[in-house]
């Protein structure tokens, strides 16, 4: 993935726009980089249902809620720090929304001391996202810190 999608990504959380066009945008402008058959997405932590729910997105569509402390991404949410799957199907729970998942990287969206959510990318490719994983964790960051 090419280091200067982080610029681009901060160019658009800068627009002056709705919040869910930047977000939208800035996981349209990820998944053209990760290619074809990617999943990029955001899932939000609702404190009432004490579930993960299925925010913006850019791919197949996807589980709607994940509990926490279930599968790649309530597991990440309930650890509250970054994993890599390098191949799905050796993760013990995995929840498969598509099966063109190979591999799959998850990052915490951490706001001050809070944890709200889980930054979420698939790759249909076995160790798809192991050179990616430092841009992705800046992104992270990126969308934590943008406005919902
Ligand atoms: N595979 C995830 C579920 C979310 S999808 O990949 C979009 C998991 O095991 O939590």
């Amino acid at each position: 993935m090419n280091p200067e999608i982080i610029a681009s990504l901060k160019e658009e959380f800068a627009r002056p726009t709705h919040p869910l066009s930047k977000l939208n945008n800035a996981l349209a402008l990820l998944k053209e980089e990760l290619g074809e058959n990617s999943w990029v997405g955001l899932y939000l932590f609702d404190e009432k249902k004490n579930v993960l729910f299925l925010g913006p997105f850019q791919g197949s569509p996807a589980c709607e809620e994940i509990k926490p402390g279930k599968g790649v991404v309530g597991t990440c949410y309930a650890a509250k720090r970054p994993l890599y799957i390098d191949d799905v199907k050796k993760f013990p729970g995995y929840i498969a929304c598509d099966s063109k998942t190979k591999s799959e990287a998850v990052f915490p969206l951490k706001l001050g001391e809070d944890v709200i959510g889980v930054f979420d990318i698939d790759s249909p490719k076995l160790d798809g996202l192991k050179d990616d994983l430092k841009i992705l964790e800046e992104a992270s960051s990126l969308f934590a810190n943008s406005d919902y």
